[in-house]
Formats: C-alpha cells, structure tokens, sequence
C-alpha cells in the first residue's frame, strides 16, 4: 500500500482551519495531526500552502447530445479540466431516452446504463442524477431501481415546452415516490408556457440575436416557476433542490420557504454571479447564452448575498461547454479538434446550443472573488464548493471531509499564487473562457484523486479510467 505524508499544511474544512500533517495509506486518509511520520512514506511540504477537500461540482453536462451537435468536453476531458481546477468528484446528469409508443427498451436503468458506459474513461470519480422527462405509470415503478443503482436525484423541468418539461402534476406525484424512497428532487425553474409565446412572438418580428434569449425568458417566470416547486416540497414533503439559481427573487422565495421549514436547498452557479444580460448584447454574446441567462447586477448580488449568508448552499457550475467557433480546430492534447458550437446559432438565438464552460473555472473564480475580495470565509469556500454538496448528495464523509477514513481527494492550495487566467490555462475542450484575462490570487498547486496524485502544477499524471463511479446514498442530509 502506497503511503504518502502531506506535512505542515493549514488544513482547511467546512468549520476549522488548523496547522497539521496529514497521511494517507492507500486511497483514504489515515490520520490528521501533527508531527505526524510514517517510515517510507513519500513526503509532501505543503508549508506555506492550505490542504483542503477535493471539490464537488453537482452539476455537469459532458458529451450530452444538445440541437445538433454535442457538448465539447467528454468524461475524460471534462474531468481533466475539472482536476486542474481543484475538483475530484462531478456529477452528470443522465437524459432519458424518449417514450416509444409501446416502449420495450429498458427504461431509465437502459439509460443509466448509456451513461455508465460513456463514462467509462472517466479520470475523476463520479455519480449521476437522472433528468426525468417523461413521466408515467411505467416510469413511476422504475424509480425506485435508480436507489438500487446508486442514484438517488431526479432532476425535473418547468420549462423546454415539449422537450424536457413535466407537467406539474407529474412533478407532484414523482416527488411523492421520490418522498417514499429518499430521493432528491432537482428544479429547472423557468415558466415554460410564457418562454414559449415569447420566443415565437420574438421569431415572428425578425429578432434573432443573442439578448433575445434573455429577453424571451423573463425572471419573474423562474421566481414564480421557483415558488411553484416549493409548494410542491411543501405539499409532499420532499426535499428540493433549486439548481442554477440567476435571479435575485429566487433567493427570496428560497429565504421565505426555508424559513417556513420546508425542506428546500439552492445551487448557484459562477456565471450568474459575475455576468448580466448586458454580456449578450456583445458581438460574441452567444459565448454567454445558457439556460437559464444572466440576468442584472442587483440579482449578481442578491446571489453574493446568498451564498454568504447560507441560503444558498452549493455553487455547482452546469458545466455544458460549446465552442464559440465550431468551425475553427483548436489543438487539445495535441490532436486538432472541432465541434459544431455556438456558430449554430448565428442567425437565429433558439439554434445556439444553451450552456458555458466552467467545471476548472469555479474554484479558483470563487477563491479570489470570494475569499480574497472577503465576501467569504476560507471555511464557507470549502462548506460551497465540497462539503455541502457532499452530504447533499449522498456521500459524506466519502467525499467532501478531511476525517480518517475519507477518501484521500485532496488539494493543496497555494494562496500566493498569481495568475492571469483564460482559455490558455484552461483544460476545458473549448475555444474560449469566460473570465479571460482575469488577475487570479490563488490557485490549485497538487490535486490526489484517492491518494493518486493526478496534477502536479502544469502536469497532468491522470488518465481516462482512473475514475470510479459513486454510487450514493438515498435520504441524505437536507442543509
Ligand atoms: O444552458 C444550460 N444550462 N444547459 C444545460 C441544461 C440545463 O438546463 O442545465
Ligand atoms: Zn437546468
Ligand atoms: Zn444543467
């Protein structure tokens, strides 16, 4: 068994931050303490640095079919990205294969399945939420196979009229079955009937750029949509999880159910904190259209403002990257590649394909724009970025603690560090970054995936199929 000796750290967790050593024997941590040794063990000198949990980003979307092409970064690309950025377990979001009439294939473990087999090159470790959407009888008795397969989310949508969405009352009885069983339901909240009038009326009077993505699904709508799935939360009693919340009323509505004790949660995601509506009115605003869009500056700090004060507790990144210029090749591990993107959408805003770069991005961003500027504490980056997501989802202290026993995922910080950030630093398999140039203070020095050293610096030692699936635990914690 490898064994490996992290000394003289400040180690970083959820709650404390204290000067120790930490070892680590074969995947997991063995003990946390100080003068700590271990005869043979290979020694790390993290004096100076801070060690703390790898990252748990909740929210990605890898090699997912999306209009006509498909998102650029895949489960062996996308997870490399993530470990340069200080995260070590994603989780993806599994589509459901649509209903045929007389449908014989294998329901929703068939799809679970698909997505087990696409992630089978998989460099960080990794679980899965299933989107539900379609919903029926059938459908309902296969959710409880999900527990037994280690998924334990179903991720619901108010929206995507005719695509994705449920219909209340399908959302109404999924949550009761995901009540019984211990699941957790995941909200997409946008108003999908009025998106659906305002993008045809929009078509119709020859608007076709990039703002009207924004223009045609109004805030109020995914305040209102929010409301709507609080009330379902409230009505079964099953937990909700908001997920990429943009709008500053969305924090409201969280604030007033959680203070009524209904057992709902939120995610936001970097870009809603930076980036307004006015970023799509750019020449290239098509690099900012995702679902839902960036709204103005007060929501950007409404959601600081959130995040801060604990209603929110997750900022996840719904990582869907595609490049601006699909058309271009760029070089990614020195092989040319181009995937149809944003391009798509040139002439008409409904063609560009909905989603942004992000899963390397978030960590360091949130360091240096929340504990840095000192919107946050060292000790809330850690509860946002792994520890809540963690227990949210069904896998603490697997994954998210610096506690013996936990799997050694582990970064080590270096605060010091300077770096001017963007597409050239970045893993992600895209042709752009949304925080190009951007002063950094701080940044991941060393990154373990279970005990194996998989960054080192500018290194990547990692490789397709070094990631393990989690399976992950039902009636986990409601924060
Ligand atoms: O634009 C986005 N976010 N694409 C991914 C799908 C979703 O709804 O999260
Ligand atoms: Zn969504
Ligand atoms: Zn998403």
């Amino acid at each position: 068994m490898t064994t490996r000796l992290i000394k003289s750290g400040t180690l970083l967790t959820a709650s404390d931050t204290f000067e120790a050593d930490l070892l680590i024997e074969g995947e997991r941590i063995a003990a946390i303490g100080t003068d700590l040794s271990a005869p043979g063990a290979k020694i790390f000198d993290a004096s100076g640095k801070l060690v703390m949990p790898g990252g748990v980003d909740p929210h990605t979307h890898f090699d997912l079919p999306m209009f006509d092409t498909v998102s650029s970064d895949d489960h062996y690309t996308g997870h490399k990205a993530a470990a340069f950025g200080g995260t070590t377990t994603v989780m993806d979001f599994v589509p459901q294969s649509p209903p045929l009439p007389g449908r014989e294939g294998s329901g929703v473990r068939g799809d679970i399945d698909i997505w087990r087999r696409k992630a089978e090159k998989a460099a960080i470790d990794y679980g899965f939420h299933m989107n539900l959407t379609h919903f029926d009888e059938r459908v309902a008795r296969e959710i409880p196979a999900l527990v037994e397969m280690g998924v334990t989310t179903l991720k619901v949508f108010t929206a995507y009229n005719g695509r994705l969405r449920l219909a209340d009352g399908d959302i109404f009885r999924a949550m009761r079955i995901a009540k019984e069983h211990g699941l957790l339901t995941m909200l997409h909240a946008e108003s999908g009937d009025v998106i659906e009038v305002l993008v045809a009326e929009a078509l119709a009077a020859g608007h076709t750029s990039p703002e009207w993505h924004a223009r045609t699904r109004p805030a109020w709508g995914a305040v209102e949509a929010a409301l709507r799935g609080f009330a379902l939360a409230a009505e079964t009693g099953a937990p909700l999880y908001l997920v990429h919340m943009n709008v500053a009323g969305e924090v409201d509505m969280l604030q007033y159910a959680r203070e009524r004790g209904i057992p709902v949660m939120g995610e936001t995601c970097p870009q809603y904190l930076f980036f307004t509506d006015g970023h799509l009115r750019r020449p290239d605003g098509a690099k900012w259209i995702c679902s839902p869009p960036m709204r103005a500056v007060d929501d950007n700090a409404r959601l600081w403002e959130g995040i801060a004060d604990g209603t929110i507790q997750v900022v996840g990144t719904d990582h869907c990257p595609f490049f601006f210029d699909g058309a271009k090749p760029i070089i990614y591990e020195g092989e040319e590649i181009a995937i149809p993107g944003k391009e798509l959408g040139a002439r008409d805003f409904t063609k560009i394909p909905n989603g942004l770069p992000g899963v390397q991005d978030r960590m360091p961003i949130l360091w240096t724009e929340g504990v840095v500027k000192g919107r946050l504490t060292p000790n809330q980056f850690v509860a946002l970025m792994s520890t809540n997501p963690a227990k949210i989802f069904g896998l603490y202290p697997r994954k998210g603690a610096l506690l013996p026993g936990s799997d050694a995922d582990i970064v080590i910080w270096d605060p010091d560090r300077m770096v001017e950030y963007g597409v050239a630093m970045s893993h992600q398999r895209t042709d752009y970054n949304l925080y190009e140039g951007w002063q950094l203070v701080g940044y991941p020095e060393k990154v373990f995936l279970r005990g194996n050293l998989i960054v080192d610096g500018e290194d990547w030692l990692g490789a397709p199929g070094m990631g393990a699936y989690l399976p992950r635990y039902s009636n986990a914690e409601i924060l």
